[in-house]
This record gives C-alpha cells, structure tokens and sequence, in this order.
C-alpha cells in the first residue's frame, strides 16, 4: 500500500502551534483547582463569558460535553433540532439518544425558523463546522428569543470560537440561562490532551457532573497540569496567537489551491473554522474518497447531514497539512474527478 502522504480529513492542529512539546513541560502532581478554574474563567472571558466557579465543567474533549449533555436532556422519540449540515461526531452521539431529529438548514446560510415543538437545539454559530459559516448578530438574538418563546434549550459548541473572539457568543448574550456552552482545548492546545469546558447554570452543571462522574470519574491529572502550566507560563495564549495567523495563512493557501485546481467547485470562503466545505456536482464524494485515499484523504459530504445526503459535498481542512501538501492534495483530486 502507499503510503499516505497527504492528510486533508481530520480537523487535527498543525503540531507547530503547540505551546510547547509535551515533554518539555513539567509535570506538577499537585495543581491548584482554585487557580485552574481562574485561568479557566479567563479562556471563558474571552469568549465574552462571565461564567461562575460552580457553572464551570471541564470535560473530556467536548465530545463528552456533547454526550453530557444528551444523556441529561434527550429521552428516545424527543424532537432535537440540529444543523444541516453539522459536526458529524455530534450527529452519532445524539442519534445514539434515539431522537427526532430535526432540520436547521445551513446551507447557503442559516434560516433561524423553529416551526415544530422542539426541546433542544445543538448549534455551531461560530466557525461551523463544515461550512466555516459565523451566525449574524441579529439572528443569534432572534434564537434566543426564539428559545424564550418556544421554551428549549440550546447547546452552543463554540469548538472554533477561540480562533475568532470578534464573534459573540449566544452565551454571552443569554440572559435567562438558554444556553449551554461547550468549547475545546483541541484546536488551539492539543487535541490529544482531551480537554472541553461546558457552562451551565447552577442546577443544571451539577447534573451534568454527576453524569460525567458516572462516565470517567474525572479527568486527567497529566492533561490538567499541561494545562495548567501552560496558562500560567503564559504559553498557551502565544499558541492560540500563532495558531490564528498559520490557520489564516494556510487558509488563503488553500483558497488559491482550490481556485486553480478545481474551478468547478462551488464553496463560500469560511469566515471561521478549519474547513472548506466544497460541492462539486455529479460527483460521489464517498466513492472518490475509496480511490484517493491512499495519497489524500478528505471527509466526505455526507458525513455531515444526519439523513446520508451530501455526496457531492468535500470537507477539506486546512489545519494540519503542510502549505505544500494542501496544494498537492487538492491536485490529486482534481486529477481524479477530471
Ligand atoms: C464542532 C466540533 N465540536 C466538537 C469537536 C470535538 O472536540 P474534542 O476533541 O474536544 O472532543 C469537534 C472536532 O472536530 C468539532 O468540530
């Protein structure tokens, strides 16, 4: 087999963003809780978030926020209200709940509509992943007074948020505690590190700590003492500055790439995020996918909308590959197609 040379699938971090190399930082057994949560409460401020020591949870990834969250809130047959588009992770985890699920249309923009009786929403306002679409102001304040009226609850997963704190978050803007927040440490730290912070109100956060000590009995001790360290030496906010100028970079690279490779493709450039979301029509992603995937691989469209549709979409991501392997990628593929 060939070796794979070109990995334009995951949304995994260029390696050089990191603060530091793992074993460069000193590993403290003891950490101070009360110092973590501060510096925590700091990430959170970023984002706009006033948050409270006792709304605060720190998660395993967020994916385990995802699964907290559904697991406290979705009973089979519920009618949950997802883009479509979403976070193909997400997808599994809430299908696993045994919902209704139902459409918020993404594509080419959100329509902010909610004509069914629903309990919950999960929603990636910031950066969204696949399509790299930020959610206008207006239309965050016009989901949270649809919250109020219609009475649901919304889970904000703000994975990409870090990398453009221009964008508001919805929670910033709830007032009446509609929202609850879950970001990660994955994009902008390390995604081995397994690592998400979940908001939520009083009441509700210790529900969700009680399930998440059900799941794994807390978190890692190593992971948090990186963490630690690295807040404290300052670390981790030089890396989430690189982090933003190499994405946008690598960004434009892609763009260029795309524009020359594959002039047929139809995309809207991302305003946030790590991805491209690509349609090219008449093609079968997944098909084009069991060719290539020895050279490139990518995600396929149809991963990303809970029905199987989406086959002539592409997820490229930007973040991992070299400037010179995002440019070879896209060239192989194009190869293929013609
Ligand atoms: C929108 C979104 N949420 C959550 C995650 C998962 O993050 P974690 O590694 O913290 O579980 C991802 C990862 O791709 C993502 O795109």
């Amino acid at each position: 087999m060939v070796k794979l040379t070109y990995n334009l699938g995951g949304g995994l971090p260029d390696p050089s963003i990191f603060p530091k190399k793992i074993s460069d930082i000193h590993f403290e057994p003891e950490i101070s809780f009360q110092e973590l949560d501060k510096e925590l409460l700091k990430i959170l401020n970023y984002r706009g978030i006033n948050a409270k020591n006792e709304e605060l949870l720190l998660t395993t990834g967020s994916i385990q926020g995802i699964y907290i969250f559904s697991y406290s809130f979705i009973d089979p047959g519920d009618k949950i209200a997802i883009e479509y588009p979403t976070f193909a992770g997400a997808i599994k985890v809430f299908k696993a709940r045994n919902p209704d699920l139902v459409k918020l249309p993404v594509i080419p923009y959100y329509n902010i509509e909610v004509k069914e009786k629903i309990k919950a929403m999960y929603v990636i306002p910031t950066g969204q992943n696949p399509t790299g679409i930020n959610m206008k102001l207006e239309d965050k304040k016009r989901l949270l007074e649809l919250a109020e009226e219609k009475d649901f609850i919304i889970l904000e997963d703000d994975a990409y948020g870090l990398l453009t704190p221009e964008q508001p978050t919805l929670k910033s803007m709830d007032k009446n505690g509609r929202v609850v927040y879950i970001t990660t440490l994955s994009k902008v730290f390390s995604s081995g590190i397994r690592l998400g912070i979940m908001v939520a109100d009083k009441e509700i956060n210790e529900t969700f700590r009680k399930v998440k000590e059900n799941i794994d009995g807390g978190n890692s001790t190593l992971s948090l003492s990186l963490l630690f360290e690295s807040l404290k030496d300052g670390s981790f906010w030089e890396g989430l500055t690189r982090a933003k100028r190499i994405y946008n970079e690598k960004k434009s690279i892609m763009c260029e790439a795309l524009n020359r490779y594959l002039p047929q493709a139809e995309w809207n450039y991302p305003e946030g995020g790590l991805f491209y979301f690509i349609k090219i029509k008449g093609i079968n992603s997944e098909q084009l996918l069991t060719k290539v995937k020895d050279k490139v691989i990518f995600s396929p469209g149809s991963k990303f909308f809970f029905d199987g549709y989406g086959k002539e979409y592409l997820r490229l991501s930007f973040s991992y590959s070299s400037p010179e392997e995002i440019e070879k990628g896209i060239e192989i593929i194009s190869k293929e197609i013609q």
